[in-house]
């Protein structure tokens, strides 16, 4: 349960720097007071003697101690640290108490009061924040597909074509138009809506005999393109790579087949999109996956982003690529071993960064649309005077704890994890992390997604953590905290930072 919860307990009156004080009016706090008399004698002893062999040698101390007695609610006090004392019940544990005191319920509570999106249809079956989408409601609603000019609305931009054929689609033209939220291919926007998942496509099917004489197969039709596409075609034909073609163009195959089950049969499948446009990547690639049949591809840039391992396909950046890139098509064709090679992944499954890429789709868009909305919400409540209040962290000595909340990539809730001063290491904060996860039991979202074969054997790891809020363009390919100082600039800079994790 974390910061999105809404739970909240009764608020016992504290200091601000992080020891809890109990409020003299409560008559539960004055039976802690109580109890917890002996144990502070006990403790102002042990104190007084650390302190007279000079270990402890200010006023810290001194005030620590008052402070304690006369509930101080402003005192700066730098209280002591729990261990090494009786665990008095004053002196809860830094975690607790800051779970307690970070916890603020919101004015919206979204079981009561779903996020409602107007204008498409319900397309998911469940989603980690309640959640409408549809044509009926009296109540305004949150988002909108379309512009919306109704205030408080936030206006969605969806469509899976490239901006090149529809300039409406290009990011920043779409900020400017007054969209809120874009969903586009492109992995920069805010909630990118892309042609693969291990739903629609079986990745993993196993590869089949290449009996076809031809190397390659084609399927291109729509002979117009704003790329190379054709020309990159003819040449690889002039430059001898034997090439079936069931498209219209250069057609030399009229049977009708099914595009996956003739692809099996082919070493080399011709993946040429229509534009070469970052993250702009179709189903003629992910049907090349199934099928095992090498990509030979005519298309997005950072095509080599979405192979599912190094070496796996073969990219004709510009028409000058097509001589070597038959002549490598060739060579594969006469070294079954190196040719393969390039198919190993279907054995030994794809690499870590194409797993964390396709399982973003293991959460429909629609949901992951909610999401983005409900965290919006949040973030503008988060806001107020009475959010910016929350300590954030505790200091007891010469120790900190600072808090952070974590999230799962295509889920809602934050879980909250606690990080030592001492220790605001990537290392540390994965560590923590993990414990907090496994302490859950939890069930990574691609779970009951991916092929079986890539199902993991339960044990989680970490892909990618970044600070909540970054496009999945930065978060899988782009962003990385610097050498452990700028995660501890981050951490001490942002009260109550957020991250969210991709567990591979
Ligand atoms: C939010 O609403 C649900 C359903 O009505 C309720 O069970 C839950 O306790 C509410 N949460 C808070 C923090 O009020
Ligand atoms: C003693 O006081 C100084 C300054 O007031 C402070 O920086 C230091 O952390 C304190 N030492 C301890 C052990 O509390
Ligand atoms: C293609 O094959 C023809 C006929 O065998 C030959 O004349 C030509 O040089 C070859 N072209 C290339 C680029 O290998």
């Amino acid at each position: 349960m974390g910061v999105f919860s809404n739970l909240r307990g009764p608020k016992i009156g504290s200091t601000h720097e992080g020891l809890p004080v109990a409020n003299a009016s409560s008559p539960s706090s004055l039976r802690r007071k109580v109890s917890s008399f002996l144990p502070i004698c006990v403790a102002i002893v042990v104190l007084v003697e650390i302190a007279s062999m000079g270990r402890l040698d200010n006023a810290s101390l001194l005030d620590t101690l008052t402070g304690f007695f006369a509930n101080s609610p402003s005192g700066k006090l730098s209280p002591i640290k729990p261990s090494g004392l009786k665990d008095g019940s004053g002196m809860e544990r830094c975690e607790e108490w800051l779970e307690r005191e970070d916890t603020m319920s919101y004015a919206r509570n979204f079981s009561k009061d779903p996020i409602f999106i107007y204008g498409g249809d319900k397309d998911f079956e469940s989603c980690s924040v309640d959640c409408a989408i549809g044509m009926k409601s009296n109540k305004t609603p949150d988002a909108a597909f379309g512009l919306s000019h109704q205030p408080g609305t936030l206006s969605i931009l969806r469509s899976m074509e490239s901006a090149r054929y529809y300039l409406q689609n290009n990011l920043a033209q779409a900020r400017r138009k007054g969209y809120d939220i874009v969903m586009t291919t492109s992995l920069s926007s805010d909630v990118p809506v892309g042609y693969f998942s291990w739903a629609e496509y079986d990745v993993m099917a196993p590869v089949q005999p290449k009996t076809e004489k031809a190397l390659a197969a084609a399927f291109v039709s729509n002979c117009i393109a704003q790329n190379f596409r054709l020309q990159a075609l003819e040449a690889l034909m002039e430059a001898n790579v034997t090439i079936d073609s069931y498209g219209t163009c250069h057609r030399n195959r009229n049977e009708r087949v099914e595009k996956v089950e003739a692809l099996k049969h082919y070493k080399f499948s011709l993946a040429f999109e229509n534009t070469n446009e970052e993250d702009y990547v179709t189903e003629k690639f992910f049907q090349s996956l199934v099928a095992g049949s090498v990509p030979v591809v005519v298309g997005a840039p950072n095509i080599q982003e979405f192979a599912p391992s190094p070496d796996s396909i073969l990219h004709i950046k510009q028409m000058t690529d097509i001589e070597p890139v038959a002549k490598r098509m060739k060579y594969l064709a006469d070294n079954p071993d190196a040719y393969n090679m390039m198919l190993r992944w279907k054995h030994e499954g794809p690499s870590d960064s194409f797993k964390a890429l396709v399982d973003m789709a293991a959460v429909h868009s629609s949901c992951r649309l909610c999401i983005f909305v409900a965290t919006r919400i949040r973030e503008q409540e988060e806001k107020s005077h009475e959010f910016k209040k929350r300590p954030c962290k505790c200091t007891r000595g010469s120790e900190t704890v600072y808090h952070l909340f974590v999230r799962e990539r295509g889920t809602f809730d934050m879980e909250s994890i606690f990080l030592r001063d001492g220790d605001l290491t990537l290392e540390a904060l994965e560590s923590a992390v993990l414990t907090k996860f496994k302490s859950l039991r939890h069930e990574p979202i691609w779970k009951k997604e991916r092929p079986a074969s890539l199902r993991g054997d339960g044990v989680l790891r970490v892909h990618a953590m970044y600070p909540l809020g970054l496009t999945q363009r930065q978060a899988l390919y782009n962003f990385k905290f610097g050498k452990n100082s700028s995660l501890s600039t981050h951490i001490q800079s942002n009260p109550c930072p957020k991250f969210e994790v991709v567990f591979v």
